[in-house]
């Protein structure tokens, strides 16, 4: 991608001016983005108010060559009204990822949470007739894509659809109850038809532990099986400080690459804070001390870089033979995480690669020493 914006520019002092009279900001030496390189993307989710604020502005565009919507993309989001869809906020993430070279995900089409009950049930609450429910996704999901077109590079079409359960499968969601089982692989084909340029994602937490692992992987099988399209699936990696063991990451990569996906690193995070649940459901609370408040001692912010590391290590790894081809960090700085409150309520958390004075923690030096041995950096200069 930079090698196709360099070809026929000038280059000065890191600031490239294109043919056509555009300037377009180089990637920094000393940054994620140039570390990567055209080697693979690196992202982040733009948090509700990360845009108002220019220095978070700067930061995630000098940082960052990919950008998720943290909400905008949700059902809720786009269209908690049947019939009336509100796609400003996401068509400004659009519009700011375009101004700086950046691709856009999108996140998601199809989730149990932050959807509105319209779209699969009835006043009281009842599934809908399967048709209704067909055609109220169909509506949606095709709406959704054809409005961004090629501008959203790919879509998580399906979010968290496994059970946490090592009986369960498919997890009993409203789309489930009214559509039946099929609900999945309509919701890949309806997005296909809708736009058959983009690529198509299933995405999921805990999915790289042995268990849940199983079931992602017979829920690739029968999406083959079926023959509709699946590029990757995601891992979130809403990850802790003590769990899981990045060889796990490893042994799933290697799994779900075997199908024939490739595997994006979706959500990342790495929470500090003590907690009893591991995952992402949104719906879980807890009580939990909050112990770091006044910043983050040097022992654990050491080890926090270390899990970075470790889990970058193993990403860098399978990025090299193609098979991951995207991470994305569930937001930039401390202060904007949703760890602040998940699953405890107003905590000081801090999970990501800067703080909250926007300064690169040690994890980010960590992470950026991994990346190296992609050779993202040498590719561009
Ligand atoms: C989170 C957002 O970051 C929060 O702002 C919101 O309140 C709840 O959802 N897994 C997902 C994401 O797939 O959509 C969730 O995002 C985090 C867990």
């Amino acid at each position: 991608m930079y090698r196709t914006l360099l070809a026929g520019t000038t280059l000065i002092l890191g600031v490239a001016t294109t043919a056509t009279g555009q300037s377009a900001t180089l990637p920094l030496p000393g940054t994620l983005r140039a570390a990567v390189g055209d080697r693979m993307l690196i992202g982040t989710a733009i948090m509700a108010q990360d845009l108002q604020d220019p220095r978070h502005a700067d930061l995630i565009t000098r940082e960052f060559n990919c950008l998720t919507g943290g909400n905008e993309f949700k059902p809720d989001a786009l269209q908690k009204m049947k019939g009336t869809f509100t796609f400003e906020k996401a068509d400004q993430l659009v519009a700011f990822a375009k101004r700086h070279d950046m691709k856009v995900v999108g996140h998601t089409l199809l989730w149990h949470n932050q959807s509105p009950a319209w779209l699969f049930q009835n006043a009281d609450g009842e599934p809908l007739p399967r048709e209704a429910a067909l055609a109220n996704l169909k509506d949606h999901v095709a709406a959704v894509i054809q409005h961004f077109g090629n501008d959203v590079v790919g879509w998580d079409v399906l979010n968290e659809g496994i059970t946490d359960g090592d009986d369960g499968y498919l997890r009993d969601t409203p789309a489930r109850k009214a559509i039946g089982d099929d609900y999945v692989v309509q919701a890949f084909k309806i997005a296909h038809e809708a736009n058959p340029n983009v690529e198509l994602y299933y995405n999921d937490y805990n999915i790289e532990n042995p268990g849940k692992r199983e079931r992602a992987l017979k829920l690739i099988r029968e999406l083959k099986a079926a023959g509709v399209r699946l590029d990757a699936v995601g891992i979130q990696g809403h990850w802790l400080i003590n769990f899981p063991d990045a060889q796990v990451l490893d042994d799933a990569i290697t799994e779900f690459a075997a199908e024939g996906v490739e595997v994006m690193i979706t959500e990342m995070d790495i929470d500090v804070l003590p907690r009893r649940s591991t995952g992402a459901d949104i719906t879980l609370r807890e009580a939990g001390a909050d112990p770091y408040k006044e910043g983050l001692p040097a022992d654990v912010q050491q080890k926090l870089a270390e899990r970075y590391k470790a889990f970058f290590d193993v990403i860098v790894k399978h990025a090299a033979d193609g098979v991951v081809t995207r991470v994305s960090l569930w937001g930039t700085t401390d202060d904007h995480t949703w760890l602040n409150n998940f699953p405890v309520r107003g905590r000081t958390n801090h999970p990501l690669l800067f703080d909250r004075n926007f300064a690169p923690k040690p994890a980010h030096a960590a992470v950026l020493e991994s990346l190296k041995s992609l050779g993202g950096a040498s590719a561009q200069n």
